[in-house]
Formats: structure tokens, C-alpha cells, sequence
């Protein structure tokens, strides 16, 4: 039987490149489906930036400028009811601020997982480039990452397997009455 959230909200996974959070977002997506879940939808950085941000770079203002038209998207669909997944580095403590501000039901997901593991796993080979100084402004490397001081969620994914961190955004979805059994 197809279910809907009992409210909507903005889950935002924010973190380092390589730290998991397209994956820790997709898993929690598949588990929703899972459980016949529908007006969920996906907002992610790698995708946005080939269309809605393709202009932008990674200096400052350009990613303060990516994460407020994505904040634009998020709002409008979880103002519709449809629960957005969101996965974006979102380095800076403002922006994320000015989500939390405009986004109601907002729910800050920091995706943890050491500088040094998400270089060992380098998944996309930017940190070799941006330790080689081919990518300027590499978040964690030449660029600042501000990690969250009060995250609603923290998954420690190199500590966990996907599947214990995405059952853990599950469980606070519950837990706090987005979603009832
Ligand atoms: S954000 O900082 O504006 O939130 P966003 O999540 O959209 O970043 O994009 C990050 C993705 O762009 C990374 O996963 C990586 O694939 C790629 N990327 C390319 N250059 C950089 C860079 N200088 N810093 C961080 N990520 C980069």
C-alpha cells in the first residue's frame, strides 16, 4: 500500500567529498521505496551542478550561491509535501544556517568520516588532483570544510556499514513522527 511522510522535510547530508553521502542518502531512499513510501525525491550536488548550477564554480560565493538555488528547490518541494533528500558538501556553517532558517523541518545530517579515509578512498581521484594542485579550492584540502556543531543526525560512515547508517536516518524519522509505522 503506497504511504506518504506525515510531514514533509528537508533531510540535508552535508559533508566531505568521498565521506558517503550520495550513497548514505540512496540507501535511505531505497529503504523508503522499500517500505512503499512516494513523494520522496532526491536533490544531489554532482547532478544540480550539470544543470540548475552549471555556471558555478567552488569559490565561496559561488558555492553560497549553489546551496541558496538548491534551498529555493527544497523549499518549494517540501512546501508540496514531497520529503527531499539532499546531499551537498555545504562547507560553510551560513549557508547551512540560512537553510535551517528557510527550510521547515529541516534536518541536518552530517555524513563523518575522517579527512584522511575520504582521501584514502578518493572515489573520484580529486584529492590526488587537488593535493597535485590541479583543482584549486578542493573542500578539506585547500578549501575549508565547517563541520556542524549540532547536527540532528551524525553517521559515522567509516565506522558503519550503509546499511546501520542509513537504518539510523530511518529510525529519527520515526522516532520524531515524520514517519509512523
Ligand atoms: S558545495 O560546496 O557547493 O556544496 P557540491 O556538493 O555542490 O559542493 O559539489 C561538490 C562535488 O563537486 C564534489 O563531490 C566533487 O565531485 C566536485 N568538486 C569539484 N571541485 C570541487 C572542489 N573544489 N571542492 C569540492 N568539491 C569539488
Amino acid at each position: 500500500m503506497k504511504k506518504t511522510p506525515n510531514t514533509w522535510f528537508v533531510l540535508w547530508f552535508t559533508g566531505l567529498s568521498g565521506a558517503g553521502k550520495t550513497t548514505s542518502a540512496d540507501a535511505v531512499f531505497q529503504k523508503l521505496k522499500d517500505m512503499w513510501y512516494e513523494h520522496i525525491d532526491r536533490l544531489d550536488g554532482d547532478i544540480v551542478r550539470e544543470s540548475l548550477t552549471k555556471d558555478l564554480g567552488f569559490t565561496k560565493a559561488d558555492r553560497d550561491l549553489n546551496i541558496a538555488r538548491v534551498s529555493f528547490v527544497a523549499e518549494i518541494l517540501s512546501r508540496n509535501g514531497v520529503g527531499v533528500l539532499s546531499t551537498f558538501v555545504s562547507p560553510y556553517t551560513q549557508a547551512r544556517q540560512n537553510l535551517r532558517d528557510k527550510c521547515t523541518n529541516y534536518i541536518e545530517v552530517f555524513v563523518n568520516a575522517p579527512l584522511a579515509e575520504c582521501e584514502k578512498r578518493d572515489v573520484k581521484g580529486l584529492y590526488q588532483k587537488a593535493r597535485d594542485g590541479i583543482i584549486p579550492n578542493f573542500t578539506g584540502i585547500s578549501d575549508p570544510y565547517e563541520a556542524p556543531e549540532n547536527p540532528e543526525i551524525e553517521l559515522r560512515t567509516d565506522l558503519e556499514t550503509v546499511e546501520e547508517s542509513a537504518q539510523k536516518v530511518i529510525d529519527y524519522l520515526f522516532e520524531n513522527n515524520y514517519l509512523s509505522k
